[in-house]
């Protein structure tokens, strides 16, 4: 790998790591840092620290990984003491109050989709339009998702299911704290012991730190063979991140493969074949 790409390659870590603080011009120059502004992260809140790169998405692919353990905190699904099915679930939710995220919220938004689903996304917690309508992934991230699992998957978007981490919306879109994704993730797991999912996409670092208790960035998590109670777990970028960042799209193309592979699909649905 020449200097350019390995530097190319490090920012590339070091913006999934910290946060977007590193910006690398489209030419690999390295750009003065500069923070993401407030507006920006309302706009599309969830999801990978806005990022400034425009690099090379195979770089960080390339170097060479290093070992990796990712131990997810150990949780009993027998011994969790909640509804065994999703619509007694969803209501004792909709009523939480177990974190103070419940003072700020409209509504909480608890999942949706097939309750057999063969694939279960997970994203952090809602955003400003998702508080509105009491759904998953409803904005220009959910938009970009529903596109994810109809052309990369050839699935209908009610055919999977979609939950978050946190079922209410964090004020001012902030991250979810830790007290708060401790109080709001065996509402998860439950829903994750109801669907029974064969893959679970776990979708950002925020979602993939919570729910495999590691901190490790999102470079090294993915393509990794992870998983979680018995489940495999793939983890790939969130949809806002892709927003912003076209160039990952290549990534999260490579990632939604494996899962097709995983759940014994066509690696590539009919529909999204090139035309010839
Ligand atoms: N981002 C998330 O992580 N979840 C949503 O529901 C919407 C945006």
């Amino acid at each position: 790998m020449d200097l350019r790409a390995s530097i190319r390659a490090w920012i590339r870590h070091a913006d999934d790591a910290y946060g977007g603080d590193l910006p690398v011009q489209a030419a690999g120059a390295i750009a003065v840092p500069a923070r993401t502004e407030p507006q920006e992260r309302a706009s599309e809140p969830r999801g990978q620290a806005a990022p400034s790169v425009a690099a090379d998405p195979g770089a960080a692919a390339r170097v060479a990984p290093e070992p990796l353990t990712v131990t997810p905190p150990e949780v009993d699904l027998d011994r969790l003491d909640l509804p065994e099915d999703l619509d007694s679930l969803h209501r004792l939710v909709t009523t939480c109050r177990k974190c103070k995220l419940c003072d700020h919220r409209t509504q909480t938004v608890f999942g949706e989709g097939a309750g057999d689903a063969r694939v279960l996304f997970v994203g952090e917690a809602p955003g400003a339009r998702e508080d509105e309508l009491g759904r998953p992934f409803v904005g220009p991230a959910g938009r970009l998702l529903t596109r994810i699992i109809e052309n990369a998957m050839g699935l209908r978007r009610d055919e999977v299911y979609i939950a978050n981490v946190n079922k209410c919306r964090p004020p001012g879109n902030r991250n979810p704290e830790p007290d708060e994704v401790a109080a709001c993730l065996p509402f998860l797991h439950a829903q994750i012991r109801a669907v029974e999912p064969e893959v679970i996409v776990v979708l950002g670092r925020v979602a993939a730190h919570s729910l495999l208790g590691t901190h490790q960035s999102m470079g090294q998590l993915r393509g990794r063979e992870l998983d979680l109670h018995g489940i495999p777990v793939v983890p790939t970028w969130h949809p806002a991140y892709l927003l912003r960042n076209e160039a990952a799209k290549a990534d999260t193309w490579e990632d939604i493969k494996r899962v097709n592979r995983l759940l014994g699909r066509p690696e590539v649905p009919p529909r999204a074949r090139p035309r010839s």
